[in-house]
């Protein structure tokens, strides 16, 4: 399977201009081929689009903070906005929306897929408003406000220990799942291009026009890598408007498999770093990733809720810490971007709502928040 094949390829990070995004099995880009916003290319006659509406177009969050005694200035989207509450809502729509296109998928037929929770949400979603049965393949270990809020909308949940194979051991079966049962359509979030282009045509195009309307382009974006659609396709719409942006995935400390190439350790960041190198991943596109514990992560998202009142879930908390730390590098006036994937609602029963006790090297407790403002998606991006 594409997933497992590229986790056992060796990666090798580096920098450079090359195009990002370019990873998978199809859907390769040349640099002159310009990404189309928005949810436009699709018809009216696909039945995703009475839910175009609902998807994207979040604002952009700008963040007065202080780190290290410096004013600094953060840009994080805020895509707990979204349907669903997630990012995730993107990759779903625009792969149903594609598939359906591509005749993969009809309204009423099965969706399977492997996730830690966000896409399992948003396929069931979707799915279920076509009228479409939803099988999910989610490692046990994730939390129970996920399991509820699938049962809720009709999911047939498998869960899978880590004696069974947890992540991994996920992908395969729904692969199996989707060979063996007719009428199945594998959405296939690891290897799928479409989710690439999910984020290329909404997320990296609203915050390249965001950025516009503020008379900015980012210097730098940082997110962390669950499927790596994120990183890979706002990479790419980034990287069409200013060739020279650094484009950094992150990874927690605690089990860094960018940098390592291979599953090592247990971390808390739901949604990111699954165990394997995903296919639509391609490191050698990306600036070399960049590692946050997960304690750290914790109390960062701990102290944007508690100082600026914004609830964001721990892969937003490692995110700003990504961000922060490579504008660092280039300077605090550089423009960083990040994402703040979705919102602490899916966290009361974890880590986030509990005492986490911080380390002398960590970031967040010297963190001091000042203010946010909203950023509102500029009109014209057709479909969405
Ligand atoms: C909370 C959270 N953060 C980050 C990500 C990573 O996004 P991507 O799959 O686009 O790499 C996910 C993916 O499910 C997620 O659920």
């Amino acid at each position: 399977m594409a997933a497992m094949e590229s986790a056992r390829r060796s990666s090798r990070p580096a920098t450079g201009d090359r195009p990002v995004g370019s990873g998978g099995r199809r859907g390769a880009r040349t640099p002159a081929e310009t990404t189309p916003e928005g949810f436009g290319r699709f018809s009216a006659e696909n039945p995703v689009h009475s839910a175009f509406a609902a998807v994207g177009r979040t604002p952009l969050l700008e963040l007065e903070l202080s780190f290290r005694g410096r004013p600094r200035r953060i840009y994080a989207k805020a895509e707990s906005l979204n349907l669903t509450g997630s990012i995730k809502d993107r990759m779903a729509a625009w792969v149903l929306a594609d598939a359906w296109e591509r005749g993969a998928w009809r309204p009423g037929h099965r969706i399977v897929e492997a996730s830690s929770g966000n896409t399992a949400i948003a396929l069931a979603a979707l799915g279920r408003a076509q009228g479409s049965p939803v099988r999910i393949f989610m490692p046990s270990w994730m939390s129970s406000e996920r399991v509820k809020i699938l049962s809720a909308f009709g999911v047939d949940l498998v869960r899978v220990s880590e004696a069974e194979g947890g992540f991994v051991g996920s992908v395969a079966r729904a692969a199996e799942c989707a060979l063996r049962e007719p009428d199945t359509f594998l959405s296939d979030q690891f290897a799928n291009p479409a989710n690439v282009e999910a984020h290329a045509c909404t997320t990296g195009a609203e915050i390249v026009r965001q950025l516009d309307s503020l008379g900015l382009k980012a210097d730098v974006f940082v997110a962390g890598v669950g499927t790596g659609g994120t990183i890979m396709g706002v990479g790419r719409a980034l990287r069409e408007r200013s060739p020279r942006v650094r484009v950094h995935p992150l990874e927690p400390a605690e089990s860094p498999i960018l940098t390592q190439g291979v599953h090592s350790g247990h971390h808390r960041i739901q949604g990111i770093s699954d165990e394997f190198i995903p296919a639509v991943v391609n490191l050698a596109a990306l600036d070399r990733p960049v590692a946050v514990h997960d304690g750290d992560a914790i109390l960062a998202a701990r102290e944007l809720a508690r100082q600026l009142g914004l609830g964001v879930g721990i892969s937003s908390g490692a995110n700003l810490i990504g961000a922060l730390l490579m504008q660092e590098e280039l300077g605090a006036e550089a423009v960083a971007v990040t994402v703040f994937a979705d919102s602490h609602k899916k966290y009361l029963s974890t880590d986030l709502f509990k005492e986490e006790p911080a380390a002398a090297d960590w970031i967040a407790p010297g963190l001091q928040f000042h203010s946010w403002r909203a950023i509102p998606c500029p009109a014209g991006l057709p479909g969405n």
